[in-house]
C-alpha cells in the first residue's frame, strides 16, 4: 500500500520534472488548438470527473462575483493547460442555473464555489481565505496534483470495521486494546465505508467516504484503528451520544453531517471524545490532529531535560528543509512534579486539559518527573548568547537573576510551556495546591501562552488577533512573507531569526522594567508603612497595609506573527479600511500596537521598518511600546486599526460529561451483563462527589 503510495507520487514527480524542462515547447505546439471548454453539463459530470483532478468554479451567470471571476478562471484554465498539462487536473466549470441538481447533490451553498474533485468526488474547497488570482489558483493546482493522497485511493481499501452495539459499549467500558476512531453515518446496512450507502439529506456523506477511507489507512501506523456504525441500525446508542439527527432514515427536511468519536483504551471514565459539532471538514488532516493528539496527551509522556533544550535549539523557517515548517510549530506543555512529594490526586488534574487542549492548535502534553526550573534558566542564558550571537551592534547584555526567580515564583508540582526555536518559558504561576489542580485555571494560563513562536495572520484570523489579551501582549511584530516566492524561502531563516532576536533584546528591557516597577512599588509601599507607623495610625489600618499586594505586572509583551502575500492579498483590503501607506513588501514588518491600535509601516526617518537588523527594529519596538527605554523617537504611525475588547464570556469546557452520563444510562439499557460498569461508575460517582472535584462532572472548586 505504501509502496503504491510512493509509487504515484514518485511518478508524478518524474512528470513534472519532465515537464518543467520541455514545457517551452509544449507551450508553442498546442497554443492555437486551444478552446476554453463549456461548463460541465450535470449528466456528464461522473464521467468528467473520473479523468483526473479537477479544480471545479460552480457558478450562476447572475452572480457580480462569478462575472468578476470569469476571465481570471480562463487564463488560469490556459496557463495551466499549456504549462502544466501533463499534470492530470483541470480546471473546469459548473454552470449552477443550468446543472441545478448537480449544484444540489454537490451541495454548494453559495456562488462560485470552488473546489477540488477527485475520481471519487470532492476533495476539499478551495481556502476562502486565499486570493483568486492565476498564480494562487495555479500554486494551489499544483500542491494538489502532487499530493498522493489524492491519487492513491484507487488502490486503497478502506480499513473500517462495522461496530455492533455491544462493541462500542465494550469499547467505552474499556475493553479496547487500542484508540478507536469511529464515525456514525445516517444508513442502515453499510457494511463497509468502500460499500453502497443509502443517505438521505447527507450531501456530506458520499465525499467523507473517501476521506474515511484514507484515515482508515493512515492512522494504522499510530496504532488506531477506525470503526463505522450505522445509526439507523443503531438507534439507541445514537441517540444516547447525541447523534439523533443521524439517525431516521428518511427525515425529508434537515441536512445532516456523519459525526465522529474517538475511544481512548484501557479506561473506563473520561474515555470518550466526540469531534466538535460545527467543525465538521472534508480533511483528512484535521480528524488525523483530532485522532493523535488526543491518544497522544491522554498518555503525557515522559519527555527529558535533554529533548526540551532541543526544542528550544530548533531553527525555523518556511522551506522543507531539515528545519521546522512555519506551518508546524509545536507547542509542549509539560508537566513537572517531583516523584518523592507527589500525590496520585495530582496527576488528576492530566485528565481534564485533554479535551481543553484540544481546541488549543498544536499543543502536546507530556510529563517529567523532576524540577525543570534550571532548564528554564539555561533557556535564559541562551537568550543571551542569541542575541550576541546574531546581532553585532547589541550591547553585552546580562540576565538578571532577580528577575527571573520573580518569573518562576511556582511549587511542584507545576506547568511549564515549551515552544519549538524559543529559548524563553513559561511557568505556571501556581502558588498553592488548590490553583495546580484547578484545570480551570491552568488552562486560562495555557490559552495565554499556547502560541507557537511565530504565529500566522490570515484575514479570517485577524478580529482574533486583535481581541485575544491585549494586554500582554500588547504589540504584534508582523513580518510580510511570501510562500510563493523562492527568494524569500531561502532568506527566510535569516528573517524570521532577526525578527526573533530583536524580540529577545526587547524582551530584556521589558523584564528590566518589569523588575523596576516591582522593586518601586514594593519601597512604596514600605515607604507607606512607615508612615502609617510614623502618624500613629490604628493597627488594624497598618495590618491592612503590609496585606497590600504587589503586582508582578506581566505585560507589555510582543507577539510574533507572518503575515503570506503569497497568499492573501497584499493590500490587506479585507480590512473595512485601508491601514496601510503602501502595499505590503517581502521582508518588511508591520507593527501594530494593539494598546491603542497604531499601525506603523515606517521608522522615524522614513525608512519602512524591515528586519535586515535586529537592533534597528528593537529600536523601533522599544520606541513604540517601552519608550523610556531607549532614545530613539517613536515614529508616526499610518493609521489606526479598532481595538477589540476581550469577551466577556469564556467557555473552557465541553459538556462532555453530559455524554458521559448518557452512555452509562445506555450501558444498562441494552446489556444487563454490564451492570458491574454501572455499579463501578457509581463508586466512582460518589468518590468524585466526595472530593468535590473539577471537571466532567460540572463542579466548580477543587477542595482537597
Ligand atoms: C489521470 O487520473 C485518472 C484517475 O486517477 C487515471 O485513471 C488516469 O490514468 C490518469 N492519467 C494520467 C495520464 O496519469
Ligand atoms: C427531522 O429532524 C428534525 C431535527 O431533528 C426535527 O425537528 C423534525 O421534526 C424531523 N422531521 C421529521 C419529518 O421527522
Ligand atoms: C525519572 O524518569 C526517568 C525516565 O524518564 C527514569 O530513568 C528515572 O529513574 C526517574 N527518576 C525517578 C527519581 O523516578
Ligand atoms: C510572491 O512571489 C511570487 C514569485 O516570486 C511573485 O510572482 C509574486 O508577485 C509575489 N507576490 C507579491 C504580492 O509580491
Amino acid at each position: 500500500m505504501v509502496d503504491s503510495f510512493m509509487f504515484t507520487f514518485l511518478s508524478l514527480l518524474i512528470f513534472f520534472n519532465q515537464l518543467v524542462h520541455s514545457s517551452s515547447n509544449l507551450a508553442t505546439d498546442s497554443k492555437e488548438e486551444l478552446q476554453f471548454p463549456e461548463p460541465i453539463p450535470g449528466a456528464d459530470f461522473a464521467k468528467e470527473i473520473s479523468k483526473g483532478l479537477h479544480v471545479i468554479d460552480f457558478f450562476s451567470p447572475y452572480c457580480p462575483h462569478c462575472k468578476h471571476l470569469e476571465p481570471v478562471w480562463k487564463k488560469t484554465w490556459e496557463k495551466f493547460e499549456t504549462e502544466y498539462g501533463n499534470l492530470n487536473l483541470t480546471f473546469s466549470r459548473v454552470d449552477c442555473v443550468a446543472s441545478g441538481d448537480l449544484c444540489n447533490a454537490e451541495s454548494i451553498e453559495y456562488y462560485p464555489t470552488i473546489r477540488l474533485y477527485g475520481p471519487e468526488g470532492a476533495i476539499k474547497n478551495y481556502p476562502s481565505d486565499n486570493k483568486r488570482t492565476v498564480e494562487s489558483f495555479i500554486e494551489f493546482a499544483k500542491k494538489e496534483a502532487l499530493n498522493p493522497n489524492n491519487y492513491a485511493e484507487a488502490d486503497l481499501r478502506s480499513l473500517s470495521v462495522k461496530l455492533s452495539d455491544n462493541e462500542i459499549i465494550n469499547l467505552l467500558a474499556g475493553k479496547g486494546d487500542k484508540p478507536y476512531l469511529v464515525s456514525f453515518w445516517p444508513t442502515k446496512t453499510m457494511d463497509n465505508t468502500d460499500a453502497y450507502g443509502e443517505f438521505v439529506d447527507c450531501a456530506q456523506c458520499t465525499p467523507f467516504k473517501r476521506v474515511w477511507k484514507i484515515l482508515s489507512n493512515s492512522l494504522l501506523a499510530s496504532e488506531i484503528k477506525t470503526g463505522h456504525v450505522n445509526c439507523v441500525d443503531s438507534p439507541i446508542l445514537c441517540k444516547e451520544l447525541g447523534f439523533e439527527k443521524l439517525v431516521p432514515l428518511d427525515n425529508g427536511s434537515r441536512e445532516r453531517e456523519p459525526r465522529v468519536i474517538l475511544i481512548i483504551p484501557n479506561k473506563q471514565s473520561n474515555n470518550l471524545f466526540v469531534f466538535p459539532n460545527n467543525d465538521f471538514e472534508l480533511d483528512t488532516k484535521v480528524y488525523e490532529d483530532f485522532a493523535l493528539r488526543l491518544t497522544h496527551n491522554n498518555i503525557a509522556p515522559d519527555i527529558s531535560k535533554g529533548d526540551i533544550l532541543k526544542i528550544m535549539q530548533r531553527d525555523i523557517d518556511f522551506g522543507n528543509s531539515n528545519k521546522v515548517n512555519i506551518n508546524d510549530q509545536k507547542i509542549h506543555l509539560v508537566f513537572s512534579y517531583d516523584p518523592k512529594t507527589v500525590v496520585p490526586e495530582d496527576f488528576d488534574v492530566l485528565e481534564h486539559l485533554i479535551e481543553p487542549l484540544q481546541a488549543l492548535p498544536n499543543v502536546h502534553l507530556y510529563k517529567v518527573n523532576e524540577s525543570i526550573v534550571d532548564v528554564t534558566k539555561i533557556g535564559y542564558n541562551n537568550m543571551y548568547s542569541i542575541i550576541q550571537n546574531n546581532d553585532k551592534e547589541a550591547q553585552p547584555l546580562t540576565l538578571n537573576e532577580n528577575s527571573l526567580v520573580l518569573n518562576s515564583i511556582t511549587q511542584m508540582p507545576t506547568f511549564f510551556i515549551f515552544r519549538e526555536g524559543d529559548t524563553t518559558s513559561q511557568i505556571f504561576p501556581g502558588y498553592s495546591t488548590t490553583e495546580t489542580r484547578d484545570p480551570k485555571l491552568i488552562m486560562s494560563w495555557v490559552k495565554l501562552f499556547a502560541k507557537p513562536l511565530y504565529s500566522e495572520m490570515t484575514p479570517s484570523n485577524f478580529r482574533n488577533f486583535m481581541k485575544l489579551d491585549s494586554d500582554v501582549f500588547s504589540t504584534i511584530v508582523l513580518l510580510i512573507a511570501n510562500s510563493s516566492d523562492p527568494t524569500f524561502i531561502k532568506s527566510s531563516l535569516t528573517y524570521l531569526k532577526n525578527m526573533k532576536v530583536a524580540g529577545y533584546e526587547y524582551e530584556h528591557e521589558r523584564l528590566e522594567e518589569m523588575y523596576e516597577n516591582i522593586i518601586r512599588e514594593r519601597t512604596e509601599k514600605k515607604e507607606y508603612i512607615q508612615h502609617l507607623r510614623d502618624t500613629k495610625s490604628k493597627p488594624d489600618k497598618i495590618v491592612d497595609a503590609t496585606l497590600l499586594d504587589v503586582d508582578h505586572v506581566n505585560n507589555l509583551r510582543l507577539s510574533l506573527a507572518y503575515y503570506d502575500i503569497g497568499k492573501y492579498d497584499e493590500t490587506m483590503s479585507w480590512m473595512r479600511t485601508p491601514i496601510l501607506k503602501e502595499p505590503l513588501g517581502t521582508g518588511k514588518i508591520i507593527i501594530i500596537d494593539r494598546t491603542d491600535g497604531r499601525v506603523f509601516q515606517f521608522d522615524s526617518s522614513g525608512n519602512l521598518i524591515d528586519c535586515e537588523s535586529p537592533s534597528s527594529l528593537r529600536d523601533v519596538l522599544l520606541s513604540v511600546s517601552l519608550p523610556d527605554k531607549t532614545s530613539v523617537v517613536t515614529p508616526e504611525y499610518v493609521s489606526m486599526v479598532v481595538k477589540i475588547d476581550r469577551t466577556t464570556k469564556k467557555t473552557l469546557f465541553t459538556p462532555t460529561h453530559k455524554i458521559y452520563l448518557c452512555v452509562v444510562v445506555l450501558c444498562v439499557l441494552i446489556s444487563t451483563r454490564l451492570k458491574k460498569i454501572y455499579r463501578k461508575y457509581k463508586t466512582r460517582k460518589s468518590y468524585m462527589n466526595k472530593r468535590d472535584t473539577v471537571g466532567l462532572l460540572g463542579k466548580e472548586q477543587f477542595q482537597d
